[in-house]
């Protein structure tokens, strides 16, 4: 992947820098859109990479966009996509955004409290509009993933109660919106796909109890979660798909007239993103081996927030022995650490230091903490 020509080309560079490989991208569309039947859409989860190029590649592709602000959106619009393949999801809408959304005619809101469908109501009113809504269900499953990215269970902040799902056919008389779908999102990053499954049994008892109390809806949103191979990215550059999209369009009951709607971010993005920077310096303290980088946590928040690893590479070094490093950023604090006793050739001043898999919640999440400066990206076809 890192040839020795891209390896040159890097170390002109000012590091450091994301670098993506649209290659990977474009494979895992191509996976992706081969996977779809003519029930399906899936909306590109834009909160995971907001980069321009990127999200155009994606447009090629014919997804839609999970926007979670208006300033997404706007961002979307800007970059090629229409308004009605985007939908709008969110706990905190603020009444400017959601007038916004309404005036923008996006595809529709997923709505994430009873209060907040009311409000869509009566904004929707003072614009002489009919809204499309989506409930945002929290269907109250646990999930293996970091507890800080899991999204559906009782303790969570997001959707409505399922206790509550009886006021909703009620709602859909509400004369500004029209309840058009159901929502979840259980949580990201899940490799193991059986709270899918559950997520499957509970939707089919929600959409038959809508529908026996007088309410057809036309789309089911099962949201994203796709998780990636953060420990052996090479071995799997393309995401499963194939069982993901499988098992819903297996175990969702679908009348004829409905749809499966996906919102997918990291398993589209996360492998053809990568953060290239230098060893400033290296240093033996105490017991440890400490590695300081030109890139810090402003640049990759992940490790620093859910103790998450990045597979990390030396692409420059000649050497062949192993020792194991603390790697870390400049920012001062002893959170900016990407890893701890990690095993890497031996490594010098000066080399390049690839993190791998950092194509979602990477560059989106980056910001300017201790002024630093704002990181610029390249892409292997223009490189
Ligand atoms: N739909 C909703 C309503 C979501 O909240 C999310 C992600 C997605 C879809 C897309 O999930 P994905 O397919 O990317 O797993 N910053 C964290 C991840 C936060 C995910 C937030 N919601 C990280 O770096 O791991």
């Amino acid at each position: 992947m890192f040839t020795s020509q891209l390896v040159k080309r890097f170390s002109k560079l000012s590091t450091p820098f994301y670098y993506y490989d649209i290659s990977v991208l474009e494979k895992n569309l191509d996976s992706l859109s081969h996977l779809l039947k003519p029930f399906n859409k899936v909306f590109f989860s834009v909160k995971s990479n907001t980069n321009p190029k990127i999200l155009k590649t994606i447009n090629n592709y014919n997804l839609g966009i999970d926007a979670v602000s208006f300033n997404e959106i706007k961002h979307c619009i800007n970059n090629g996509f229409n308004c009605d393949d985007i939908v709008f999801a969110g706990v905190g809408k603020t009444d400017r955004e959601i007038e916004n959304g309404i005036k923008n005619n996006i595809s529709y809101f997923n709505v994430e409290s009873l209060q907040e469908l009311e409000l869509i109501n009566s904004l929707s009113n003072n614009l002489s509009k009919v809204t499309n809504v989506s409930i945002r269900i929290n269907p109250n499953i646990k999930c293996d993933t970091n507890k800080k990215i899991q999204t559906g269970s009782s303790d969570d902040k997001f959707g409505i109660d399922l206790n509550d799902i009886s006021y909703i056919p009620k709602l859909n008389q509400l004369s500004n919106i029209n309840i058009s779908g159901i929502h979840f999102h259980i949580g990201s990053q899940l490799i193991d796909l059986s709270p899918f499954i559950s997520l499957c049994k509970k939707s089919n008892e929600i959409t038959s109890y809508l529908k026996e109390n007088g309410l057809n809806i036309k789309t089911i949103n099962v949201g994203g979660g796709l998780g990636i191979d953060y420990e052996e990215p090479e071995k799997n550059l393309i995401s499963n798909f194939k069982d993901f999209i499988h098992l819903f369009n297996t175990k969702i009951n679908l009348d004829d007239n409905q749809s499966i709607h996906f919102e997918l971010g990291r398993s589209i993005v996360g492998q053809c993103g990568f953060l290239v920077s230098r060893i400033l310096y290296s240093k033996k303290s105490y017991n440890k081996n400490f590695l300081i980088l030109d890139s810090g946590m402003n640049n990759l928040i992940r490790p620093a927030l859910y103790n998450s690893n990045h597979k990390i590479s030396n692409i420059t070094s000649n050497q062949n022995t192993y020792l194991n490093y603390d790697i870390v950023g400049p920012i001062c604090e002893s959170s900016d650490t990407f890893a701890r006793n990690y095993p890497l050739v031996k490594s010098e001043r000066g080399d390049l230091i690839v993190f791998h898999s950092c194509g979602a919640y990477a560059e989106s999440m980056s910001s300017n903490y201790n002024l630093r400066d704002n990181i610029n990206s390249y892409f292997s076809d223009t490189i």
